[in-house]
């Protein structure tokens, strides 16, 4: 799986543009899944735009409310971004919890009610620098997994994971495909732990810094999954050589 997360760029207008330019460079019927994550406002041009240029292409959000609807200002609820068209959701990526103080048990609920509203979440987690500094890159990780294990109870399937070291992401700065292989294999060791052979069923993407240069090395890599890419997800070509380096 290829996702693109655009964080807080492209409004309808560009997002319709992406699509229109981006269909022609990944024909349908390749191997694997591609996931956009648009900024909520931009879904429905975004999905409109997709079904007639990209059909395979697959719509999540970056973030949703746990809860079902009511009065929380500037929320969004998994009814309303599955009505618009989203299967996929980002979950506690590394900006809504440093930026937006967003708690492991927030995020678990977040995981919670996108299952219950039969949506994928794609859970996000990661160590700052200064943690991996510390040598505390297993205990964080596994912290933030255990958070949504609860809650997801027995569920082997029907969620995703993303490891994006968050000294990784923005910076250009890339974990080695070692780096990223040996916290995989943290997160994929307590998955076998958890639910035994079906845990490795529940893919793990690598997320930070991922370019069409190096896409095919960390693919690579022993553990990875996919990607989660950001910065290079927001221009059609780079985003169509990560999936061409994907499908390759
Ligand atoms: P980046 O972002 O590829 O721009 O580092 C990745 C992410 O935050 O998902």
């Amino acid at each position: 799986m290829v996702a693109g997360n655009w964080k807080m760029n492209h409004g309808p207008g560009a997002a319709r543009a992406f699509f229109r330019d981006l269909g022609p460079l990944v024909p349908p019927g390749g191997d694997g899944q591609i996931v956009v994550f648009p900024p909520a406002l931009s879904l429905a041009a975004a999905r409109e735009a997709r079904d007639v240029h990209a059909p395979d292409v697959s719509l999540g959000v970056q973030n949703v409310h746990w809860e079902e609807k009511g009065a929380f200002t500037g929320e969004v609820s998994v009814g309303m971004a599955r009505e618009a068209g989203a299967t996929h959701a980002l979950v506690g990526h590394s900006e809504r919890r440093t930026l937006f103080g967003e708690r492991d048990a927030q995020v678990a609920l977040k995981a919670r009610a996108l299952l219950l509203g039969g949506m994928i979440p794609v859970v996000c987690v990661g160590e700052t620098l200064d943690e991996r500094r510390e040598g505390r890159v297993e205990a964080v990780i596994l912290r933030q997994l255990d958070a949504v294990l609860e809650a997801v109870g027995g569920r082997p399937g029907g969620w995703l994971l993303a490891y994006e070291p968050v000294w990784a992401i923005g910076t250009g700065e890339t974990a080695t495909p070692e780096d990223a292989s040996s916290a995989h294999g943290i997160l994929k060791g307590r998955l076998r732990e958890r639910f035994g052979a079906g845990g490795e069923a529940i893919p793990i993407l690598y997320g930070g810094s991922v370019r069409p240069d190096n896409a095919a090395e960390l693919l690579g890599a022993p553990g990875v999954d996919g990607l989660l890419v950001g910065g290079a997800s927001l221009e059609p070509g780079s985003f169509a050589l990560i999936v061409e380096a994907a499908r390759r």
